[in-house]
């Protein structure tokens, strides 16, 4: 048996990895360490902690204390870092938690990982590090900053991050390779495209327009909704991240893509249709509709002021971690977005439950004056 360390695994991401590990690895045991932010929620993850194979810690990834305990006591070979302030809107309100956070919390968990993991000293002073051990960064190809029209990110592209949450985790990979080169920590980092399916806060474009598509409400497009992202269905980004944490080579990166880009108003148009048709096909579904299904239409689409410094397009080349370990993304975008708004519609206490909280704030801030 190994035990990963899984922090942020309240959230989005990593709470799917987790269940994708309980689901399909029997010789993996779990900590989770999450500081449950307004993005974390116990509720998704409650059914998965059972205090034996897989147990629940609330605490902060900047906590040195916190971290040396959680070594000390589980046989931590492994760890995941999911945790991070993730939301890019956030970001421009408030840089420094980004800083606090994706920067100093990932370096806290390398250095707590290093005084654990480290046996002795090699004849050239280089750390002797324990067999087995793994230290993953989930990252971001934000760090790659900005496409036009044409070309992919490869893991060679320059660094060149322009959000105050895309520095950060930039930052973060930065520290990531420090260990690697200086400490010759056994680690792997993964930049992923952008994410989408089941426990995603509605925050996030697809989330926040199924939520708002159901209540009615306004759907908030930035600029002209030409900017396009490459989205990756969250399972296949589970699957990857596990991959590199068992065979990716230690102190590479890996770009890991949907190979499923769109423009955002292509998005927002195809999930007005998709539910729109769920509705009049299956009228069960209209319980959960706080508006008509007439309603359901393009007059619903409200076009914003612009994100400061929005990124045009990001598109990810994941040439190397389908050569290298034989991943591919197996979810058509087409496919993935159906299967996400079925999960919505099917779970809206959870969508409830982790909108109780600050949203309402956030959103009419966000909004209110765009
Ligand atoms: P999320 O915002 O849904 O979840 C973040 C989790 O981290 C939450 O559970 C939160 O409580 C926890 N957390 C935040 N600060 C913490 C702290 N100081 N200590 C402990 N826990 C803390 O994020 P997500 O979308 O699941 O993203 C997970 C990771 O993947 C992040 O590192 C993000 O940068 C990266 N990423 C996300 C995407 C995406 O599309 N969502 C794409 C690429 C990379
Ligand atoms: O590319 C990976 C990144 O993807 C991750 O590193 C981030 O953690 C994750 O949040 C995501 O960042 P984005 O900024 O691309 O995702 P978001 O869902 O916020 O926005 C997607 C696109 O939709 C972006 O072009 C902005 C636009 N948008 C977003 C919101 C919330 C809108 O037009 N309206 C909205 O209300």
């Amino acid at each position: 048996m190994k035990t990963y360390l899984v922090t942020g695994a309240a959230g989005f991401i990593g709470s799917n990895y987790v269940k994708y590990l309980l689901a399909n690895y029997q010789d993996v045991n779990i900590v989770i360490l999450d500081a449950l932010t307004y993005a974390g929620n116990y509720g998704t993850i409650a059914s998965d902690v059972d205090g034996k194979r897989c147990v629940f810690v609330k605490g902060d990834i900047c906590d040195a204390q916190l971290a040396a305990k959680l070594f000390a006591e589980y046989p931590i070979s492994v760890v995941v870092n999911f945790a991070a302030e993730s939301h890019v809107d956030r970001s421009i309100e408030n840089p420094q938690l980004f800083l606090q956070t994706n920067i100093l919390g990932t370096q806290n968990l390398l250095d707590a990982a290093r005084k654990a993991w480290v046996t002795g000293k090699d004849d050239k002073g280089y750390p002797v590090w324990k067999p087995g051990v793994r230290f993953h960064q989930v990252s971001t190809d934000e760090v790659y900053g900005s496409l036009g029209k044409d070309g992919y990110f490869t893991e060679t592209t320059p660094l060149d991050p322009r959000s105050p949450y895309s520095a950060a985790k930039t930052s973060a990979d930065l520290f990531v390779k420090a260990y690697v080169e200086t400490f010759k920590m056994p680690a792997t980092i993964t930049r992923c495209s952008n994410n989408y399916g089941p426990y995603h806060f509605p925050e996030k474009l697809i989330p926040l327009i199924i939520k708002n598509i159901l209540e009615g409400k306004k759907l908030p497009v930035y600029g002209k909704g030409e900017n396009v992202r490459d989205w990756l269905y969250v399972e296949d980004h589970c699957k990857a991240i596990e991959m590199v944490v068992r065979k990716g080579r230690p102190g590479e990166v890996y770009n890991v893509g949907g190979h499923n880009e769109k423009m955002n108003i292509e998005i927002v148009k195809l999930t007005i249709d998709t539910i729109r048709h769920i509705m009049e096909t299956e009228p069960k579904y209209r319980a959960v509709l706080k508006t008509e299904v007439e309603n359901i239409n393009y007059d619903l689409i409200t076009y914003v002021a612009d994100r400061l410094g929005h990124d045009m397009r990001y598109a990810i080349d994941p040439t190397k971690i389908t050569r290298e370990l034989g991943w591919y993304p197996e979810t058509k975008f087409e496919q993935g977005i159906v299967k996400t708004i079925y999960w919505y519609l099917d779970h809206q206490d959870w969508v409830k439950d982790v909108t109780s909280g600050d949203y309402q704030n956030y959103y009419e801030r966000m909004y209110q004056n765009r």
